[in-house]
């Protein structure tokens, strides 16, 4: 017999209102809100598990951004898997799933305005991506505008992002606890995504360079090499791989400055690379 509950699927705000007041008819709820682009994975049904034991309600929301992208081919590659992503999250729980309409997330009268991200943008993903953080933080602030959830699940294998949207949440005085889950791994340590989807096996088996390279920097510290010559030999490391190298970087893990003579108290090692066609991240504690 399968184990699946009925999801609620809405996709304009006025129903997540009715929703919500029908909701407030119950003396106290609490919501967890679980923001994605859809291509649902392990990673993200980690976040939905925990989103529910630790809230009443839980609101998964499904909408490939376009504002985000800053590569048009990235954006029409994009898996979008809907059928599959409903099954996955009937298999949690009871929960609210939000796929709204571009015009629906960007109203005519938006009245969102950029803000300064004083330079958590401007290293690594936001160097090779401009405009990508802006577009990140639009959507998620248009999203907790509407949402308004009491707690908000992001992993942490997007490591700027979450920087990113903590200081957005703050910025805006939002009353939303960001909560960071654990990235989660497939058994060789590829870090769980939705861009995996297009990796073929022998792909994935190259992407493994990735995780090698993290823990070859973490070994370089142990070792007692600075930074800047951890990641000289971190780069040579990865470069035996067939990957294309996108970035390595060790960073501040608060202010995301780069660091080359002394290592922080907090440090951590961030990549991207490419594996063919497909840009894959991740990064570690070290
Ligand atoms: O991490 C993602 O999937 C996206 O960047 C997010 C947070 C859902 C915003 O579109």
């Amino acid at each position: 017999m399968s184990n699946t509950h009925s999801l609620q699927v809405i996709s304009s705000a006025a129903d997540f209102q009715l929703l919500k007041a029908s909701w407030e008819k119950s003396s106290s709820y609490s919501i967890g809100f679980v923001p994605t682009m859809g291509a649902l994975h392990e990673g993200h049904i980690k976040l939905v598990e925990r989103a529910y034991s630790e809230n009443d309600v839980v609101v998964v929301s499904i909408f490939v951004n376009p504002t985000q992208f800053n590569n048009p081919a990235d954006l029409n590659q994009y898996p979008r898997t809907l059928e599959n992503d409903l099954l996955l999250l009937s298999k949690v729980g009871p929960c609210v799933v939000f796929i709204p309409s571009v015009s629906t997330i960007y109203p005519q009268n938006d009245s969102f305005q950029p803000i300064n991200l004083h330079g958590l943008d401007s290293v690594m993903e936001g160097k090779f991506r401009p405009g990508h953080f802006q577009g990140v933080v639009h959507v998620v602030h248009n999203l907790f505008k509407l949402i308004l959830p009491n707690r908000a699940y992001f992993g942490k294998k997007d490591f700027q992002q979450l920087a990113i949207i903590r200081f957005m949440n703050d910025y805006f005085n939002f009353p939303i606890e960001i909560v960071a889950c654990e990235t989660i791994r497939e058994e060789t340590g590829l870090a769980k995504s939705s861009r995996n989807m297009r990796l073929s096996d022998a792909e994935k088996e190259d992407a493994l360079v990735i995780i090698e390279t993290l823990k070859f920097i973490k070994k370089m510290k142990a070792l007692g090499f600075s930074p800047m010559e951890a990641i000289e030999k971190g780069v040579a490391f990865f470069n035996q791989g067939n990957l294309q190298i996108e970035y390595l970087e060790l960073v501040d893990s608060d202010t995301l400055l780069p660091l080359s003579k002394n290592w922080s108290t907090h440090t951590t090692c961030c990549i991207a690379a490419y594996c063919e066609q497909v840009r894959l991240i991740d990064n570690m504690e070290v």
